[in-house]
């Protein structure tokens, strides 16, 4: 997708891989110059320095992490237009039911899927404001629209952003910050290709399973949820405030099964 960023300053969390190494990777080519948030140091900072941009290793949770990233990138490019709150873990393979679920998980995941997304965003907002407006786009999931079983921390964490967005927009529409939410499908990524999907795109049994409750029939792939990042950036999506794109392949649209 071709629009124009140039100009603008765009922060990603969690841009060191994946989904967010996808969206930073479009922001740099429709102009933007891209700040990488990641608590892994090396890839974010060879990330960053395939996109002529800059990394700093820091945790979306931590208030003195996100200030400093603020402070530091405001020194660096004079201004911030944009932040994707990206960053975000889930339990990994470990499923569990909710009264067993391991209460060191659930404070971790809601730590960093939801209160990151505050934290992160609570930082750098008064920079966007001082350029009296821009876009904030949180990554939620579609367990945040249709819970799944066995992930009751990430389902919660992600319906919470959600709302979270709305509040935000509701907030700061008016100040000219729009924010919106993407909620991707499941999606090609390291960490789904070790739990469910194969590097070679040969899908196991388990997999097999899981896209028979999709539509397209197979995983996004990690341009097709920064495309949606990409829009809700874009001057073209001016009015857009305060809505969730669900980028699922039809998987949460209703039921694939004959009844
Ligand atoms: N991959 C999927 O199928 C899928 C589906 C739905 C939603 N999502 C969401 O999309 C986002 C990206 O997912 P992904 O699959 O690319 O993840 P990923 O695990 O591949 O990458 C996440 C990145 O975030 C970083 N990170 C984790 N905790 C952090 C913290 N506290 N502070 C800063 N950085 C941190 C990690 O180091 C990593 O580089 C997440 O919010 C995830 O919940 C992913």
């Amino acid at each position: 997708m071709r629009v124009d960023l140039s100009g603008r300053v765009a922060l990603v969390t969690g841009g060191a891989q994946g989904i967010g190494e996808a969206i930073a990777e479009q922001l740099a080519d429709n102009g933007a110059r891209v700040g990488i948030i990641d608590l892994d140091q090396d890839r974010a900072s060879e990330v960053a320095k395939n996109l002529g941009g800059h990394s700093w290793c820091a945790d979306v949770s931590d208030v003195t992490d996100m200030e400093r990233v603020v402070n530091e990138s405001e020194q660096r490019w004079g201004r911030l237009d944009i932040l994707i709150n990206n960053a975000g873990i889930n339990s990994g393979g470990d499923r569990a039911p909710i009264h067993e679920f391991s209460v060191e998980s659930w404070d971790r995941i809601v730590e960093v899927d939801l209160r990151g997304v505050f934290v992160a965003s609570r930082a750098v907002i008064p920079a966007i404001l001082r350029q009296r407006g821009g876009r904030i786009v949180n990554i939620s999931s579609i367990a945040g629209v249709v819970p799944l079983r066995l992930q009751s921390a990430f389902v919660a964490a992600k319906a919470g952003v959600i709302n979270l967005t709305k509040s935000m927009a509701i907030e700061l529409g008016a100040k000219g910050i729009l924010v919106n939410a993407v909620a991707p499908g499941s999606t090609l990524t390291d960490g789904t290709k070790n739990l469910f999907y194969s590097d070679d795109g040969v899908f196991n049994e388990k997999a097999q399973s899981l896209l028979s409750h999709i539509p397209l029939g197979r995983p996004a792939e990690v341009e097709e949820i920064a495309a949606a990042v990409t829009f809700l950036v874009a001057p073209e999506s001016s009015y857009v405030n305060g809505t969730t794109i669900t980028v699922d392949g039809g998987w949460t649209a209703g039921y694939t099964r004959e009844w």
